[in-house]
């Protein structure tokens, strides 16, 4: 089965109405292959997720960055599944680094709300990866293992599900993955859902690389033939995320 290959844009805690209007219109000016062929989603913090919705392109899908792990109710500060259904919000981003480490997220947390925003209609951009200590200690599959075993616990479909592939030693650092260590954790990450999920799982699942992707190295990654896409921080603020989106072809 083919696997779309699929750009997110995780714009994280960043923007003002006017630098969201300047991102939307290059964006939307942007010559990139159809949706045939690459599936584009960027993510605005929340509260410029109306504006963002309403104003970008249509072949562009919109995520959020977080999800409540439940039903909303008495829980200040958090923004429920069903209210990005209400908004018809298509995608959200789950168990990214950031939270994990800043605000202690644990696995199984993360295996909650992904099972949770599936439940209510989501997509799923589901993020693992392991730090610079626990690479240097040999640790890596063990750790994204982990990871994605406390989501597989919880998730029966995976046809909503977008594993990301975020080495944290490589998020915001400017230390890109090399192509090769890319591959080898995307094609055990494969192998791991080949034989703990099911063979189907594994062949149709998209598992993309997130961490310092540039418009300059972004082709070499695509080339990987376990590499389905990309999850872009810093670049998806700049111009160059339209020449990272050309990387699908
Ligand atoms: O979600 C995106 C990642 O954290 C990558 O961020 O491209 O700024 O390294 P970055």
């Amino acid at each position: 089965m083919g696997r779309k290959f699929f750009v997110g844009g995780n714009w994280k805690c960043n923007g003002t109405i006017e630098e969201v209007n300047k991102i939307v219109s290059t964006l939307n000016g942007g010559e990139v292959p159809s949706q045939d062929v690459v599936e584009v989603v960027v993510s605005p913090p929340f509260v410029f997720l109306p504006l963002v919705k309403s104003s970008l392109r249509p072949d562009f899908h919109v995520a959020a960055q977080n999800c409540w792990v439940n039903k909303g109710g008495a829980f200040t500060g958090e923004v429920s599944a069903e209210m990005l259904d209400n908004l018809s919000i298509p995608w959200v981003i789950i168990g990214h680094s950031e939270r994990r480490l800043i605000l202690k997220e644990s696995n199984e947390f993360v295996g909650d709300k992904v099972a949770y925003a599936l439940s209510q209609g989501l997509k799923v951009i589901a993020c693992i990866g392991e730090t610079l200590e626990q690479r240097e200690a040999g640790s890596t599959m063990e750790v994204v293992a982990a990871q994605t075993k406390a989501i597989a616990a919880k998730v029966s479909n995976w046809t909503d599900v977008v594993l990301a592939y975020e080495p944290v030693w490589a998020i915001g650092t400017g230390k890109v993955a090399t192509p090769a260590q890319a591959q080898e954790v995307h094609s055990e990450l494969r192998k791991w859902l080949q034989a703990n999920v099911s063979p189907d799982v594994a062949a149709s699942t998209r598992i993309i690389y997130g961490g310092s992707v540039t418009a300059a190295n972004c082709k070499e990654l695509a080339a990987q033939p376990d590499v389905d896409g990309f999850l872009v921080g810093g670049a998806s603020l700049k111009p160059e995320f339209i020449d990272i989106i050309k990387s699908a072809e």
